[in-house]
């Protein structure tokens, strides 16, 4: 068995579905807010595998809550009642505030899908026929990839070849109010979906206000407020919850990511409203709250929604913001960054657009793992207790991909440029 580092990568090439694209690299161990790939390489990680690491790599405590579970009992199903996700749902409920049940799943796009069939059996159970239960989503978004959820998505370049999508979404552009009102005027609308900072889409906060205004409305039309903070959850903005910075209360609220802090989790948190809705066999999976997932869970979220989490989001994120613009103003890279807490997008300036990707690319060639949210965005989702010494180097590897990033261009440039101008 071949294991240098070509041979595993041509695994890849050869047997998984070529739906993803993944780096020449093959990451072997982490440890903090720092990977090591096969051939020994050190990377800094700002992108937490895709805002799941939470607590970085190897943390103890997440370690140990699965050991011990591990060594006591993996899987029982739903059929049975197991402790971890009893005492999760318990917890969920109790740091949401607004909850009265919880439902778990195992990833995103699952909680979101559960989401969705909970606002159409409430809408059910409200007498709405089914042209009545229109959901609104935004331009931006990003739900998932089952055939509802993305739909949810309103972004075709996830839809495309997979018509026909399930009817009853309607997509409006996000933080356009006037749009919104005239949306839930028509009164077929059942529920407002929305990400309070859209993750893929850019990096997009909601607008100051925005929530509230969508909260007014829904109530005003019989309508429910679901919130995805699957990405900007747990912690993500600076509160355990994003949506209690907008001040409003939601009806059904999906977690996933770091909730199982890369044990994949997902769970939907159900309001008064809504959390008596779906009654026996309406809904379930085999393997949501698996008490592995369950155990890693609850540590994840009493380390998560600690002051000493919570503060350091608020410390690196303001770092992360000064390093960035101190990039800036030598480089001269970036249109704006924009985000909240660390989950902040460097968009990049009419000049760069589309090259976010190349970025990446000099980026990991520099030792440092940074995602892109769409063609034109940096996306900066590092751990969440980043250490001073990894957001430093970090940051000076960065400046280091984006100096070398700027040479080649200019480089690129000069080739092409005539003689004469030479
Ligand atoms: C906001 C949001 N919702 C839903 C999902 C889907 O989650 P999953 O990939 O676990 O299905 C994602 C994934 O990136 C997301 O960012």
């Amino acid at each position: 068995m071949q294991t240098d580092t070509p041979s595993l990568i041509d695994l890849g090439r050869r047997y998984w579905m070529p739906v993803y694209k993944p780096r020449d690299l093959v990451l072997d161990h982490g440890d903090g807010a720092r990977l090591w790939d096969t051939d020994g390489r050190e990377y800094i990680d700002f992108g937490a595998g895709i805002a799941v690491n939470a607590l970085g790599h190897k943390d103890p405590d997440l370690l140990a809550a699965l050991s011990l579970q591990a060594g006591k009992l993996w899987h029982a199903s739903n059929v049975f009642y197991t402790e971890p996700p009893l005492r999760l749902a318990e917890e969920l409920v109790q740091a949401s505030g607004f909850a009265e049940r919880v439902f778990f799943c195992n990833s995103g796009a699952e909680a979101n899908e559960a989401a969705i069939k909970l606002v159409r059996k409430w809408a059910a159970s409200n007498g709405r026929p089914p042209e009545r239960r229109t959901i609104v989503t935004f331009r931006g978004s990003f739900h998932g990839r089952t055939l509802a959820t993305v739909t949810a998505t309103a972004q075709p370049k996830y839809q495309q070849g997979y018509e026909p999508l399930p009817a009853g979404f309607r997509y409006l552009d996000f933080n356009d109010v006037p749009a919104l009102e005239a949306a839930l005027a028509q009164g077929d609308v059942a529920a407002v979906m929305l990400e309070p900072v859209q993750g893929e889409g850019g990096v997009l906060p909601a607008a100051p206000g925005f929530l509230q205004r969508a909260r007014e409305l829904c109530d005003q039309h019989d309508a429910l407020l679901v919130l995805d903070e699957i990405q900007c959850g747990m912690g993500r903005t600076g509160t355990l919850f994003a949506h209690v910075q907008d001040h409003v209360v939601p009806d059904i609220v999906t977690l996933a990511k770091a909730l199982g802090c890369g044990f994949p989790m997902g769970a939907m948190l159900a309001g008064p409203k809504v959390a008596q809705v779906m009654q026996f066999g309406a809904h379930g999976t085999t393997f949501g709250g698996n008490p592995l997932g369950a155990a890693v869970a609850r540590v994840a979220l009493a380390k998560l929604s600690s002051p000493e989490v919570l503060v350091n989001v608020e410390r690196q994120a303001n770092d992360l913001r000064r390093g960035l613009a101190q990039i800036n103003e030598d480089l001269h890279l970036f249109e704006q960054v924009r985000g909240r807490g660390l989950m902040l997008g460097a968009v990049l300036d009419e000049r760069w657009r589309g090259r976010a990707g190349e970025i990446l690319d000099h980026a990991a060639a520099h030792g440092l793992l940074l995602l892109q949210a769409g063609p034109d965005v940096l996306r900066f989702i590092p751990p969440l207790t980043l250490a001073d010494a990894d957001l430093a180097e970090g940051l000076a590897r960065l400046r280091t991909a984006l100096a070398a990033f700027c040479e080649q261009v200019d480089e690129a440039v000069g080739d092409k440029a005539p003689e004469a101008a030479r």
